[in-house]
């Protein structure tokens, strides 16, 4: 529990249902970066373990999991989620992967799993049904796991009006996991209720993407403060909106970070504020040579024990994630797994995800 009051949860959870000897259909988002094959990085992998975990302790029969991985057009088997199902039963027992999303073959593997066994079907992706929000495509997959309930914990994706997160509702009841229900009850607090100051750090190089997020905090933050590519490329200053002023270089005289006066004025932002919302780097941090500036922010903001603070956007968390490996002592209040939903949630929009959740 962070320094603000908690905002309440509008949507039915995993906790408000039983689940109890039945068959339980979980939509997780483990759109993962890969290399060679193998997940390069298990953020999201991670954080659906709660989800998983709680519904086996209360009983669940059987767990069908279902995600999609990159944006295929048709089978391809770089995009398989085998390697995902690999990872996932590295960190816990009893994990199965089926490379279909329905029929006899699907049908057989489940009856297959031991009681609170899980599955993971193949790429939804690889099959026009999903983003195409088809009600037989998901009636299918429904068909063939028997599963009784839909729980929805894939944050990242229910800004998709797609068939495992929209048409699925005309189906099955549907739940919000763990994960969906602290990432709505953290980014709503920070909008609704946040402790002030209200700090809100905006890096990046889309300055398109980024304007929205500065318009429509002008009137919920007390401060913004803008660095990264944006910055450099001359965004300007208003009221309420700081931009970083001087820049490190390189030999060619491209701004490729926040320099230390525009450093030290951010640090002394996040010093005094109570609620920090984070995205987008400060410079070029892949090159340890330009990520002075933003991991002097992600220290400092992982290092503050009286703030809300929120990092959002995958670049920004998958540095964070990088840098807290090295320094376990950084902690946060939310690293966002959801990018583009993350954004989209901050900016109020109606997300197709969200809404077919039972209400409480
Ligand atoms: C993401 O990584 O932002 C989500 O998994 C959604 O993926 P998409 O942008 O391909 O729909």
């Amino acid at each position: 529990m962070g320094v603000a009051e908690r905002t309440t949860m509008e949507y039915k959870t995993i906790k408000d249902v039983n689940v109890k000897n039945k068959v339980v259909l979980m939509r997780v988002d483990y759109n993962v970066p890969m290399q060679d094959g193998a997940v390069a990085e298990d953020l999201r992998i991670r954080a659906s373990l709660p989800t998983i975990e709680l519904l086996r302790e209360k009983g669940a029969n059987k767990i069908i999991l279902i995600s999609h991985l990159g944006r295929p057009e048709g089978r391809d088997k770089n995009l398989s989620l085998a390697p995902v199902a690999k990872a996932l039963g590295e960190m816990i027992p009893q994990v199965a992967f089926i490379n279909d999303v329905s029929g006899p073959d699907v049908e057989a593997a489940v009856d297959k799993l031991p009681k609170g066994g899980i599955l993971l079907l193949e790429n939804l992706r690889f099959f026009a049904g999903e983003e195409k929000n088809s009600d037989d495509f998901i009636r299918e997959i429904i068909e063939s796991t028997g599963a009784e309930l839909f729980v929805q914990d894939g944050f990242a994706v229910v800004h998709r009006a797609h068939a495992s997160t929209s048409a699925v509702a005309n189906h099955l009841p549907v739940y919000a996991g763990l994960l969906v229900e602290k990432e709505v009850v953290n980014l709503k607090k920070v909008m609704e209720k946040p402790a002030r100051p209200l700090l809100m750090i905006i890096g990046g190089s889309k300055v398109e993407d980024k304007e929205p997020l500065i318009v429509k905090f002008k009137t919920i933050a007390d401060q913004i403060v803008v660095g990264g590519k944006i910055a450099a490329d001359g965004y300007k200053a208003s009221d309420k909106v700081y931009v970083a002023e001087d820049f490190d270089e390189d030999s060619t005289g491209a701004k490729l970070d926040v320099g230390p006066i525009s450093t030290a004025k951010i640090a002394s932002y996040i010093t005094d504020a109570k609620t920090i919302i984070w995205n987008g780097l400060m410079g070029k941090a892949e090159d340890p040579a330009y990520a002075t500036a933003s991991t002097i922010v992600a220290e400092m903001m992982g290092e503050k024990e009286d703030a809300e603070t929120i990092i959002c956007g995958g670049d920004t968390t998958g540095f964070v994630e990088a840098l807290s490996e090295e320094h376990p002592n950084l902690k946060y209040s939310l690293v966002s797994t959801g990018g583009g939903a993350a954004l989209e949630f901050l900016l109020g929009k109606e997300l197709p995800g969200l809404s077919v959740i039972e209400l409480k």
